[in-house]
């Protein structure tokens, strides 16, 4: 297309969009629009609007101590997004990512939704919610409950990137939420000033201020639900507000009829609220003479702001229709004539008002009546608006501030010591990297490798990133399920260990012991027993519960249910009878696994990570893959644990998550580690380092051995690429696979090991290969490899397991450091403490 033609089109659509018909076209889309559904595993459909769960949102993160979810299946609740809710015992703040600064709508939805066996009760609930600027609700609780459910809206002017809503509950109660909107609002829907009714003076500023909707009438119509209206608003019927019932008589028109202006569009009002009117009934009056008057409660202690929707619908001509408007029995428009302001009939107009508290009235009135110097007795409203305005503490419930309803060892306190905890977690960090690297030094002189940063074994590590802001509260990201496990109390823990028997402990790991347990029901259980002193294990936890209840996977463990009583952090998961696949492999003296049962177990757990990228819109990362998270059940079937370290992947337009670095020794992927930009490929970097480890039956790293072979990634690949796997392989393998099946599984691990993300195949490629594998492995009848014990090989190297590396180190951003043994670890060499 030549230049010109293209110009000519450009110049075309930017008039037509200044012209001001884009509405034309279509409805506005806000910016920012967040629907969520708080505590639900799936998305919920309520009037006409999709809300999608809290966990799923890319650019929400909720950042609590602790928090629960629960739902119910309980048919009686209203809608079923208020079957599910998120509940804080401790002060908490969901994080909305703000990309159009202004004002924005925040709309809360609350039911105290019942939860047997749950142990909370939201009805005596106190609910406190503050934006950094504003009290939206301060203390509201469901005490004088009448089956209904609270509805709040509030329209705040966000002024920077992030939008914070806090809920701060009080006391030892809990405090919930079961829907939040976060919506745009266009500029031109609420203005900076109106009228002042006591002076009739502008009164402007009325950005700073918040501002929470009590009412939204449509006049004479019916209720207009969210659908309707491309704001998400809600317009109620006016009629139970009317002072005197007859006085007012409805009327309607054709929607479509209604002449929107340039200043005037669908976002002022939808033409359903213009369309129908109330006007002045003549049925059983006999004095034409009266206003026709609503009534509001209201707080007296509060200012309003009051906008009037006004449309001739009724004339059958201009000028036939002149009226008073009084707001509080004050005149607030005199011979308003609309005639004169749209020069015609069906034109929305509408004006702007700011009540005076000065009347000290608790109900706000507003009338329209005949104009008494023109002889017409008429009169029409097509809508209201009624909306609070924040007081001088920036408060519209209550008086108290932000600042006095946070406690003190609130937010900037808080983000001072993330701050100072993360510096010091740096140096820590750096100094143990140093140490690490000079005891190698020691060891080994000669080693200078850059292959591989770190050394060491089993040894987890959490370093704080510099890349991005959300990496401190993104292992605290909440997710949930409707069928998030069972709830058990803490005396069913207690009974189904033995009162936590000691002789019934599986290990111990980063948060906690793990006890065998019996259910009850006689089922066999594993019980983690969280250490609730330790931050870092208690979002670990918190993200593993809600991880794991919504994964169902053949080949994950699954969570049974939780407790959380008495501050207690108990998860319950299905009991694995072969322990970690790592205790099959070397160190102990299980028989050791043929060729078929290492593809089988391989396929298995690459299926469960598999299922974990692929999951729902965004895929999950395991981040900690290996032999001591791939758990064995009675028939040796594989599934893969421990998701405690698991992290959702990058949403569909990014790469990959900017995060602390967080992972084990010999498994972490050197690239993930460089460039702290995590994507599933680290995933399978740490797969490969288990199909080495499956093929070799050796240690990921073991720092014993000369230096070439402490790291099985480099040291295995060595061999491949002289394609000589063979030689370094399990001796128990010797002579009983077949060649072209390693072969495979070989090429296989050794693209899990590229260099880069990019060059890695996917899990389900990888999945498809070791198939493959097996395929060739099932299809040979004979085994033929007859030079396999005469060339030099040398004896796979067994693993004297050195009770100083199998303890984990975890470095918690707070800079608070333990040492603790890893749970799974510990089922192969169990620490005595
Ligand atoms: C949930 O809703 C979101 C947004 O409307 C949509 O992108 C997503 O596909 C939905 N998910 C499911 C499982 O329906
Ligand atoms: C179901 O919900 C209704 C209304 O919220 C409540 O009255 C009732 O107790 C609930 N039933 C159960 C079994 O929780
Ligand atoms: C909240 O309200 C209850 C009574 O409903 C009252 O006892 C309590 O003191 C209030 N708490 C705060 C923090 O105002
Ligand atoms: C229930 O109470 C709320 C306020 O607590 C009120 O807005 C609502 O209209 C009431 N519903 C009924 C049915 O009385
Ligand atoms: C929001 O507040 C800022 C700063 O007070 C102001 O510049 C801006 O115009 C306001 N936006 C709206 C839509 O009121
Ligand atoms: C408004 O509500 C009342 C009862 O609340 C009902 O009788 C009336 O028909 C409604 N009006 C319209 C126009 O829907
Ligand atoms: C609201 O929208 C629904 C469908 O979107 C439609 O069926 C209904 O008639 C609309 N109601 C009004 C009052 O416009
Ligand atoms: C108004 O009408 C409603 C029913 O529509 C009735 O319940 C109410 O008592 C009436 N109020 C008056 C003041 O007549
Ligand atoms: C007034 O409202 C009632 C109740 O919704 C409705 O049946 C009637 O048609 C309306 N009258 C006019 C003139 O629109
Ligand atoms: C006001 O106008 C409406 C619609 O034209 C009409 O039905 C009604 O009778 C008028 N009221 C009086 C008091 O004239
Ligand atoms: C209508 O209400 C206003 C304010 O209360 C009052 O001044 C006026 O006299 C009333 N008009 C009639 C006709 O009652
Ligand atoms: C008018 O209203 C303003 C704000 O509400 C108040 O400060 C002022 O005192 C009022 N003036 C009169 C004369 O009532």
């Amino acid at each position: 297309m030549n230049v010109g033609k293209w110009l000519s089109l450009v110049l075309a659509v930017i008039l037509f969009e200044f012209l001001g018909y884009r509405r034309i076209q279509a409805s506005f889309t806000p910016t920012d629009n967040y629907l969520i559904v708080c505590g639900s595993s799936q998305n919920v459909t309520f009037q006409g609007r999709t809300f999608v769960p809290d966990f799923l949102h890319s650019s929400i993160s909720l950042k609590a101590k602790r928090s629960y979810y629960v739902a119910s299946s309980n048919s009686s609740v209203p809608s079923s997004i208020f079957r599910s809710a998120r509940i804080f015992s401790s002060i908490a703040s969901y994080e909305f990512d703000i990309k159009q600064r202004g004002r924005h709508w925040i709309r809360l939805y609350f039911f105290p939704v019942v939860v047997p066996k749950s142990g909370h009760n939201l009805i005596s609930a106190p609910i406190t919610v503050v934006t950094d600027g504003f009290v939206l609700l301060n203390n509201f609780t469901f005490e004088n409950y009448n089956g209904s459910f609270l509805f709040k809206e509030f329209a705040i002017n966000v002024t920077s990137v992030t939008l914070s809503l806090t809920f701060v509950p009080w006391n030892d109660l809990v405090s919930f939420v079961n829907a939040i909107e976060v919506v745009s609002i266009p500029d031109s829907v609420l203005p900076d000033q109106a009228l002042a009714l006591n002076r009739s003076t502008p009164i402007s500023g009325l950005s700073e201020f918040g501002m929470e909707t009590v009412y939204r009438l449509n006049m004479g119509g019916p209720l207009i639900s969210a659908q309707n209206d491309t704001l998400g608003r809600t317009w109620e019927n006016d009629s139970k507000y009317l002072r005197v019932n007859g006085s007012a008589l409805n009327v309607s028109i054709d929607p479509a009829s209604i002449k929107y202006t340039a200043s005037i569009t669908e976002e002022t009002a939808p033409n359903w609220v213009y369309a129908t009117a109330e006007t002045m009934g003549d049925a059983n009056v006999s004095n034409m003479n009266f206003n026709i008057t609503w009534v509001f409660p209201v707080n007296p202690n509060f200012r309003y702001f009051v906008r009037a929707h006004f449309c001739d619908i009724s004339s059958q001509s201009l000028y036939a229709l002149v009226f008073n408007l009084y707001l509080n029995d004050d005149i607030a428009a005199a011979s308003l004539d609309l005639s004169t302001l749209t020069s015609n009939l069906n034109v929305p107009y509408y004006m702007d008002f700011i009540s005076s508290s000065s009347a000290g009235s608790d109900t706000l009135t507003v009338s329209i009546g005949p104009d008494s110097v023109t002889d017409i007795t008429n009169a029409t409203l097509s809508g209201l608006e009624i909306m609070k305005i924040s007081n001088e503490a920036g408060s519209l419930d209550g008086v108290s501030s932000v600042k006095n309803l946070l406690p003190l060892s609130s937010l900037k306190k808080n983000k001072i010591w993330i701050i100072i905890g993360s510096l010091v977690g740096a140096v820590i960090a750096l100094v143990f990297i140093g140490f690490c690297c000079c005891c190698l030094l020691m060891r080994k002189p000669k080693a200078n490798h850059q292959g591989h940063p770190l050394h060491g074994n089993s040894q987890t590590m959490t370093k704080m990133s510099m890349a991005s802001k959300k990496s401190g509260t993104a292992s605290c990201i909440s997710s949930a399920s409707s069928s998030f496990g069972q709830f058990f109390s803490l005396q069913e823990i207690l009974d189904a260990t033995n009162k936590f028997d000691e002789s019934l402990l599986l290990g111990v790991g980063g948060f906690g012991r793990v006890y065998r347990g019996m259910l009850e029901d006689g089922t066999n259980c594993a019980v983690k027993r969280g250490n609730s002193r330790s931050e870092q294990g208690l979002a670990e936890f918190m993200t593993e519960i809600e991880m794991l209840s919504k994964l169902r996977h053949r080949h994950l463990v699954s969570l049974i249910g939780y407790c959380d009583e008495r501050s207690e952090t108990i998860l319950v998961y299905e009991y694995m009878a072969n322990g970690p696949l790592r205790s099959h492999l070397y160190g102990t003296n299980f028989p050791s696994l043929t060729w078929k049962q290492r593809l089988d177990i391989c396929i298995g757990a690459a299926r469960g990570l598999h299922y974990l990228h692929t999951f729902a819109a965004r895929s999950i990362i395991h981040r900690d893959v290996k032999t001591t998270n791939i758990l064995l059940d009675e028939n040796f079937v594989a599934k893969v644990s421990d998701f405690g370290l698991s992290k959702t992947g990058p949403a569909l337009d990014q790469t990959h998550v900017s995060t602390a670095v967080k992972g084990s020794f010999g498994y972490l992927d050197p690239e993930y580690f460089r460039r702290q930009q995590l994507t599933e490929k680290s995933d399978v970097y740490s797969f490969g380092v288990v199909l080495m480890e499956v093929l070799c039956a050796r240690s990921a790293l073991n720092p014993v051995l000369p230096r070439e072979q402490v790291n099985i990634a480099e040291w295995a690949m060595s061999w491949h690429k002289k394609g000589m796997l063979n030689q370094i392989m399990d001796s128990n393998l010797v002579g009983k696979l077949n060649p072209a099946s390693l072969k495979k599984y070989g090429e296989t691990a050794e693209k899990c090991l590229a260099e880069h993300g990019t060059e890695r195949p996917s899990m389900g490629d990888v999945l498809w290969n070791l198939e493959y594998a097996l395929q060739l492995e099932e299809t040979s009848s004979v085994l033929t490899e007859p030079d396999d014990n005469s060339m030099n090989h040398i004896p796979a190297i067994r693993l004297t397991p050195l009770e100083s590396f199998d303890n984990s180190v975890t470095m918690t951003n707070g800079g608070n450091s333990g040492t603790d043994c890893n749970a799974e670890d510990s089922l192969v060499n169990p620490c005595g403490r």
